[in-house]
């Protein structure tokens, strides 16, 4: 038993004598004992994420791998220790208004950082801010906010401005300004309560078992040593899930604990429950589990290989193969001027929300059935409490979403939940599962590899006359939702272009890997990379400009899309002639760099475009509003809003359609108690859907109102009119293209992009550094410009990633490092020019933004490459070592 040693130190002001064992860290004083749990922790003791940031003694420290014993006589300062909403600092102020708060997970490590920075310097230089924060990580921004908020925070502390004078630059307009996010001032105050900031009285901290095999037979599971070890209070397996044990999302092929057979390194195998996390966890290590090994297969080709080990019992290798066929493609590859094909494969990738996959799940009530609590990180609750009142065999069950750390489609599909649920009602105890970041990469899906064989042809004028796909999707060892991202590979095949010919299919292969499922994009990020490299090569083998080519291809009103379905607005052309000028200026800039240089750097400039659809035809969606006493609403929606704006959205429309202060506005949006469901809030949709439903809503309100002639609930009460009103959202449409050809319809509407990356590549070592990325967007009008451009920069900064380090591989990613988390050192300026072509069928002629620049910033970069030193390369990402060998090929 090792010794605690009194320590006594200052938190926040306050002295605290607390005993401390040699092994206590910083972290689990302030969160677990004094829950100051505005101090986050994401990379679990490694010391690589940032989020845990205090300040001892004057200087930035993190406090997950500071340990208690060394502090005695410190002073630690925590967020809450800065200000209150009501009372907060000059760098709270600054992160709040310089937009540089998505999902709030990185933000108060992000805020206790710069104090330190600003303490001891006030007029920081972009190298300083870089230097200390480089320790900081954030998923969400791409960084150039915090850059933003860190000189204004500096230009509040010189006394150059005021955020007063900031707030009053603001118009008291509701649309179309960088109105603060509703929830910005809790979170940079470390307010907003997280999953894992929940600590419930009697709770046990539940820790996985998971397989060391990537296939096999389990043979026996010994759990005796476990259940001995101090604090254990039980242990449970697959045979004590009450219910189907099964996750059904397509099929339902994935176990919460696998009862006989692993199919992928990482796979649940049991839980353990103990009274803290460390015993727990120490405990799951002893459990023993006894394999017979099976076959492994990576990719999908070793998968539907000619006698390949089928996987899945219910199902050959090949799930299911989609077709999309228009026109002859076929009979116009005979007939083309000019033909390039290749192959083109991406990565596996992790979408890398910085919170963990962390669940809370108690029983609440009396009975032989109580309501199952599950407090958790779905973006789609209401489809989440389906899914697993199936896989628990309980009914009685309330999904509700906390603050969540990011997601990028992460949180389409089930993680930790389907564990804490069943722990929950196996153990009959609440539970805490707060899983490591290794964890929370097995038990989540990921990015699918694509495995994508193209042929593009154009006639001698330079017009595409046909494309030829076969996209081969390594859905990973579970179904999950392999069907969606070829789906929407398919329905956006065409992008920004007219293509009379195609011909593609889509097949899905069971493999033993991680996974696939919904993430930024999901399907177009990977289907772009394949036409975007391609229009390269087919602009250069005809000798047209590369966004020359693009411009002269574009869809025209009156043509169609992929799909078949005729468009009636298409801004394409238009925000191409936006970016000429920045592309011709980087484009001699460039040149000039290039014949000025003798040594091993080159730049180079690349386009890529996309147009990305909004809402499938049919989609619908349901919320309601109601006046409350004091005149202002409150809307009633399966609404997430992990970091995009949704919560800004909702309350900035209703405050311009009602014309009543924001203030007034409130949210009902995490809970499945009082909502319906919604669908996820994912493929960008919500602007569309979710803002859909509440101008029908408000519409009827304002009806009501009129007719009642008052604006009060009051009036509408005396009058006796209703005071809530449901709201519905029908996407235009109906039917689902057709089983064959694929044609029929599709997204009623699109965001339109197109984007320059100009790089620099070292001829020597292969090594890429990305010096700016530009986008011109037309995605209707703005609802709130900082959101927007967030979502830009956010998206191109993941982009980047996906194009140049990011890949998730099973077995052996296990942190930040190892999966090569882009930091600030990596951040690169940026730059936005934006159209506001209304849509017809928008909401106030909005559509949506969140995963525009994901889709096309990998192909920018890797044209870019290429014209920077002739390097081709086919297999994202574009690793050193990767564009080296392309060198040498093309020597
Ligand atoms: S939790 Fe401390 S650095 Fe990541
Ligand atoms: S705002 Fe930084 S991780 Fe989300």
């Amino acid at each position: 038993m090792s010794e605690n040693k009194k320590v006594t130190l200052t938190i926040n002001g306050v002295k605290r004598e607390v005993p401390a064992s040699p092994d206590m860290v910083l972290l689990d004083l302030l969160r677990n004992d004094l829950h100051l749990t505005g101090t986050k922790q994401s990379c679990d003791r490694k010391g690589q994420c940032g989020a845990c940031t205090v300040i001892v003694d004057n200087k930035a420290v993190r406090s997950c791998i500071t340990k208690v014993a060394s502090l005695d006589g410190s002073e630690v300062i925590t967020v809450e220790g800065l200000g209150t909403p009501d009372n907060p600092h000059l760098i709270q102020e600054a992160y709040v208004l310089s937009g540089a708060i998505q999902c709030g997970y990185c933000t108060p490590g992000m805020i206790m950082a710069t104090k330190a920075l600003l303490d001891k310097n006030e007029n920081p230089s972009d190298a300083d801010i870089k230097k200390a924060l480089s320790r900081n990580l954030c998923r969400c921004t791409g960084y150039t906010k915090i850059f933003d908020a860190v000189r204004l925070a500096a230009s509040f502390i010189r006394g150059e401005t005021t955020p007063e004078k900031v707030r009053a630059s603001l118009r008291t307009e509701a649309m179309g300004e960088s109105h603060p996010r509703p929830s910005s001032m809790l979170k940079a105050c470390g307010l907003a309560k997280f999953a894992a900031d929940y600590y419930i009285d009697g709770a046990v901290e539940i820790a996985g078992v998971h397989s060391t095999e990537h296939h096999a037979r389990i043979k026996s599971i010994d759990t005796s040593e476990a259940e001995k070890m101090p604090g254990v209070i039980g242990v449970m397996t697959g045979k004590d899930v009450p219910g189907t044990n099964r996750i059904r999302v397509m099929a339902p092929d994935q176990p919460i604990l696998c009862e006989d057979i692993v199919r992928m390194y990482g796979d649940p195998i049991a839980v353990v429950a103990a009274e803290t996390r460390q015993q727990a966890r120490a405990a799951a290590t002893k459990v023993k589990v006894t394999y017979e090994p099976l076959p492994v297969m990576r990719t999908a080709r070793e998968a539907i290989a000619e006698g390949a080990y089928q996987i899945h019992s219910h199902s050959p290798n090949l799930c299911f193969a989609m077709p999309l066929k228009k026109g002859d493609a076929e009979k116009a590859l005979k007939e083309a001027a000019a033909i390039v094909e290749g192959n083109f494969t991406t990565q596996m990738n992790h979408q890398a929300p910085l919170e963990p996959e962390v669940c809370i799940a108690y029983l609440d009530g009396e009975g032989d059935k109580p309501e199952l609590v599950i407090v958790g990180r779905s973006i789609n609750i209401h489809g989440a409490k389906a899914q697993l009142q199936d896989a628990l065999g309980y009914d009685n069950i309330r999904y509700q979403e906390p603050f969540v750390g990011g997601q990028f489609g992460i949180k389409a599909t089930i993680s930790s939940e389907g564990i804490a649920g069943a722990a929950a009602l196996y153990f009959k105890r609440p539970v805490r599962y707060v899983p490591s970041i290794e964890e929370s990469m097995w038990i989540s899906s990921k990015r699918h590899p694509f495995d994508m064989t193209v042929k593009l042809g154009a006639d001698a004028d330079g017009h595409i006359t046909t494309y030829d796909i076969d996209i081969l999707e390594n859905t990973g060892a579970y179904m999950t939702l392999a069907f969606v991202p070829i789906s929407r590979a398919l329905h956006m095949l065409s992008s920004s272009y007219n293509i009379p010919n195609i011909n593609a299919v889509g097949r899905a292969v069971y493999t033993n890997d991680a996974p696939g499922g919904a993430a930024r994009g999901a399907g177009p990020p990977q289907a772009c990379f394949a036409l975007e490299s391609a229009m390269d090569m087919l602009a250069e083998k005809l000798g047209i400009d590369a966004l020359e080519f693009r411009r002269m291809n574009s869809l025209k009103p009156g043509q169609s899309k992929a799909t078949g379905m005729v468009v009636s607005q298409w801004p394409f052309p238009e925000i191409c002639d936006l970016i000429q000028p920045c592309y011709e200026k980087a484009k001699k800039e460039a040149e000039e760099f290039n014949s000025s240089q003798s040594g091993p750097i080159r730049r180079g400039v690349g386009i890529a475009a996309d147009a990305f659809g909004i809402a499938e035809a049919g989609d619908k969606s349901d919320l309601s509003v109601e006046v409350d006493p004091d005149d202002g609403i409150t809307i009633y929606a399966a609404i997430a809003d992990p970091g995009e704006g949704n919560d800004s959205m909702l309350t900035q429309i209703a405050a311009h359609l009602l014309d009543i202060p924001m203030e007034k506005v409130r949210l009902y949006t995490r809970d499945t108690d009082k909502t319906v469901g919604m669908g996820p809030a994912a493929g960008s949709r919500m602007t569309f859907m979710g803002g859909g439903a509440l101008v029908n809503a408000l519409e009827q309100m304002k009806q009501a109102m009129k007719e009642a002639g008052t604006r009060t609930y009051e009036g509408l009460k005396k009058a006796g009119k209703p005071t809530r009103y449901q709201g519905v959202r029908n996407a235009p449409g109906e039917g689902r293209p057709d089983r064959d050809t694929g044609q029929g319809p599709s997204f009623v509407t699109d965001v339109q992009n197109i984007q320059m990356a100009e790089v620099e590549v070292n001829i020597k070592t292969g090594e890429t550094r990305v010096i700016k990325m530009t986008t011109a967007v037309d995605a209707g009008p703005i609802i709130n410009p900082q959101n927007f451009t967030g979502q830009l920069e956010g998206g191109m900064d993941q982009g980047v990633g996906y194009a140049l380090r990011e890949e998730y591989i099973n077995g052996k990613t296990k942190d930040w490092v190892t999966f090569k988390f882009p930091t600030i050192n990596d951040s690169f300026d940026t730059e936005i020019y934006t159209s506001e072509t209304p849509r017809e069928p928008g909401t106030l002629g909005s559509t949506g933004i969140g995963e525009m620049t994901m889709v096309s910033t990998a192909p920018a970069v890797t044209n870019a490459i290429k014209n920077a030193c002739g390097a081709r390369v086919y297999n994202l990402p574009a690793t050193p070592e990767k564009v080296k060998a392309a060198l040498a090929a093309e020597k």
